[in-house]
């Protein structure tokens, strides 16, 4: 009994690590497409955002050693991609006044709520866990943002 089970567990590992083997080859897209239009920030802004925020939302994403392993990348691939379609801050102009309003409240909002950057982030970023201060920063810039849109062009 013990001697079958132990086979099954070694023919198991080398399924698994087959599979494995086999998703390697399948190519999947890492892309960053051209940086059209930037939003504008203070350097402290920009600065926070680039910890937590751009390597999703937008076209500047530093693609870690792990986004090329399957299944792994798979997994940062579609969290790039479906963090660039609701919010890119590389297409900014893209955005009427009214939806950049928009964004930059909702961004405030996650951040506050916890909800962005996504917790899985952090495995592999620990520095992007925001503080009190890095909250503040945005906060500040987002007032700034909305203050200028309402101001008009
Ligand atoms: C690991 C990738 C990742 C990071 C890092 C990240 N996001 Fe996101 N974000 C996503 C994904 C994926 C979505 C869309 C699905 C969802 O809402 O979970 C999203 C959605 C959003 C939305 C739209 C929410 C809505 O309800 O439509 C906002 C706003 C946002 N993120 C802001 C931020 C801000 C601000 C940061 C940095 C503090 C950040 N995100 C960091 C992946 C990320």
């Amino acid at each position: 009994m013990r001697a079958v089970i132990k086979r099954i567990t070694r023919y198991g590992a080398i399924a698994v690590l087959a599979a494995l083997a086999v998703a390697q080859v399948f190519p999947i897209a890492r892309d960053n497409p051209p940086v059209e239009s930037e939003v504008p920030t203070t350097p402290e802004a920009r600065a926070v955002l680039a910890r937590a925020c751009l390597d999703c939302h937008s076209n500047q994403t530093v693609w870690p050693w792990y986004s090329k392993v399957a299944p792994v990348s798979w997994l940062v691939v579609k969290d790039v991609r479906e963090g660039r379609k609701d919010l890119n801050f590389s297409t900014w102009s893209m955005y009427t006044a009214k939806k950049q309003r928009k964004l930059l409240r909702e961004s405030l909002e996650e951040v506050k709520k916890g909800a962005m950057p996504l917790w899985i982030y952090w495995v592999g970023h620990p520095e992007a866990r925001l503080s009190e201060a890095d909250r503040a920063v945005l906060q500040a810039w987002v007032d700034e943002r909305v203050a200028a849109l309402d101001a008009g062009p």
